[in-house]
């Protein structure tokens, strides 16, 4: 199978803020944690509430176009679910920009369905350390559908580009933003930092 050229682009552009992320942010330790779990589900929550209206309407419409079979799913509300369960409030969302065109709301849309990935990683690490998993639900949205809708999502990528809707630099940028979204919402404050 040919790599798609958007994913391989998009992967060369956010490998080093996809590294920073999982090290600096401290995400697996602070989900581990149970008196820092809440409120990082609830930086997930400001994470996914707030990219989901900037970027899931104009992909909905461009799968419909192109005949994809990609649809974009809030995660929002089923971590608004998993916050109930820890007993926390639901945040307000993270503000994300408006964004230019279809090609940099899909790059933002990778950046967010990715976050499943190692989502489900960490749910068998925590797992395997004997530690609950109450509250984070939301880490394997899909279960047994994940590979469907990956590959689905790759297949929506092309399927943008060779209609000419969309470029590889535009789904680039949306990443590389996207991430850069991801680390304002997603990284501890300094105080909770040096716990
Ligand atoms: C400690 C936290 C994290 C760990 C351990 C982790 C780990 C991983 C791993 C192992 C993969 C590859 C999965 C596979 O090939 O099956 C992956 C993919 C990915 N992750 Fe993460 N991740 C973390 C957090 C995040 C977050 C917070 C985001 C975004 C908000 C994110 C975005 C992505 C994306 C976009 C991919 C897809 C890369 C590609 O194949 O093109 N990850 N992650």
């Amino acid at each position: 199978m040919i790599a798609s050229p958007a994913l391989l682009a998009l992967r060369e552009a956010t490998a080093s803020a996809h590294e920073t992320l999982e090290t600096e942010a401290r995400i697996e330790a602070r989900l581990a944690d149970p008196t820092t779990r809440a409120a990082t589900v609830a930086d997930f929550y400001r994470f996914h509430a707030g990219l989901e209206p900037a970027s899931h309407p104009q992909v909905a419409e461009l799968s419909r176009a192109v005949g994809a079979g990609f649809d974009p799913r809030s995660r929002a509300n089923g971590i608004a679910a998993d916050l109930a369960a820890l007993g926390e409030p639901t945040p307000p969302s993270a503000l994300a920009p408006q964004l230019r065109s279809v090609g940099e709301a899909l790059g933002w849309v990778y950046v967010a369905e990715g976050s499943m990935l190692g989502g489900r990683i960490i749910r068998r690490r925590l797992t395997a350390e004997g530690r609950g998993l109450e509250g984070l639900a939301f880490l394997d949205p899909y279960g047994e559908e994940t590979g469907e809708r990956w590959r689905a999502l790759i297949a929506l990528l092309d399927l943008a580009c060779t209609s000419g809707r969309a470029s590889v630099d535009q789904i680039v940028q949306g990443g590389v933003d996207g991430f850069a979204f991801a680390q304002r919402t997603l990284q501890p404050q300094t105080q909770d930092a040096a716990a």
